[in-house]
């Protein structure tokens, strides 16, 4: 049977995207089968059992995407646009305030976008007060803001060594602090979803990442301890873990070796490397509250690298 795939709301279904519109995703399933009702099509069917509109409540929510200029950051953030909520894109990238009106231009919700280091303490509570200004208090966060660097560790500096740490965990911690503290004050609760790794479970090869790899495992354990911790007072923590993803990141390798590119692809079982809209639906079911007993993990999306 032909799958109906449907990535957003106001989409035409498509064949070649993930499917988590929940108009489609039935046709094969058993309950719908046990309901004996074969006259329902697939949208009725969706709308019977209550899921129609099964992300509506991400509509109005501000959500704070870090690294949100470019790359997965800002895929994830269209994601959570195409569901109506207001975007907040951070990034050290002065590019972030055009990029942001753009998505405000063509998904049509309110946008906006601020400088920001997430290094740097002061200029995260600075940007996150600008959000509440301007969209108001923000209730979810993605933090994908990083780098990689790759070096010999015989090699490595000290400096090289503790900006990847700064940037992708200390960052990670400092927005994800903000963001509480952005919940506490308004009391209400939110979602955080962090942008772990492959890299925290895996060793890449053929290249030396030492210092991402240590970074993102470090974002695996944050990830836990804040769940824990902050479960109590309606905060949900998770994280995804790509694996190889077409992005700026990966391209300044690719581009350079695409002999690399190659070796990598085919230790991919799924035979590519994954897309940045690849991560959409994953994104959008972890910030919206239909995940709400999901709270502590780290979810892989790689295109089954790491199940080998
Ligand atoms: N591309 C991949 O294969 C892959 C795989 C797994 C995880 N990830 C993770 O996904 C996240 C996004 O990566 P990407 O592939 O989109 O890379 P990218 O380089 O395209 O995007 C990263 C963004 O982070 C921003 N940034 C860097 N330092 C910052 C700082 N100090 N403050 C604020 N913003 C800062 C950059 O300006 C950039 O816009 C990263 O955390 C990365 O480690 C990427």
């Amino acid at each position: 049977m032909a799958e109906t795939v449907c990535a957003t709301p106001g989409e035409k279904p498509r064949q070649d995207a993930p499917c988590f519109h929940v108009d489609a995703g039935y046709q094969q399933d058993d309950r719908h089968k046990a309901l004996g009702n074969k006259a329902l099509g697939n949208k009725a069917f969706g709308a019977q059992m209550g899921w129609a509109n099964v992300f509506e409540d991400l509509a109005g929510q501000v959500a704070v995407i870090t690294g949100g200029a470019r790359g997965l950051g800002l895929s994830m953030a269209q994601a959570l646009a195409k569901w109506r909520a207001k975007i907040a894109l951070l990034d050290v990238l002065a590019e972030v305030k055009d990029v942001a009106e753009t998505v405000q231009r063509d998904l049509d919700v309110e946008s906006l976008g601020v400088v920001a280091d997430v290094t740097d303490d002061r200029s995260v509570a600075a940007a996150f007060a600008e959000v509440g200004r301007t969209l108001g208090s923000p209730s979810i966060l993605i933090n994908a803001a990083g780098i990689t660097v790759w070096e010999d560790s015989i090699d490595v500096s000290r400096e090289s060594w503790q900006r990847v740490i700064d940037i992708n965990l200390t960052g990670t911690f400092l927005c994800c602090q903000a963001l509480a503290r952005a919940c506490k004050a308004a009391d209400k609760g939110g979602v955080i979803v962090n942008v772990s790794s492959m890299s925290a479970r895996v060793v890449n090869l053929p290249q030396h990442q030492a210092s991402y790899h240590a970074s993102k495992a470090g974002v695996e354990m944050l990830t836990k301890a804040l769940a824990v911790e902050w479960a109590p007072i309606g905060i949900r923590v998770n994280a995804i873990a790509p694996g190889y993803m077409l992005s700026e990141m990966t391209r300044q390798f690719t581009t350079a070796n695409p002999e690399l590119a190659e070796r990598w692809r085919k230790m991919i079982p799924a035979g590519r490397m994954g897309q940045p809209a690849d991560l959409e639906a994953l994104v959008v079911f972890l910030c919206s509250a239909r995940s709400s007993y999901l709270i502590g993990q780290s979810i892989v999306i790689d295109g089954a690298y790491t199940a080998v």
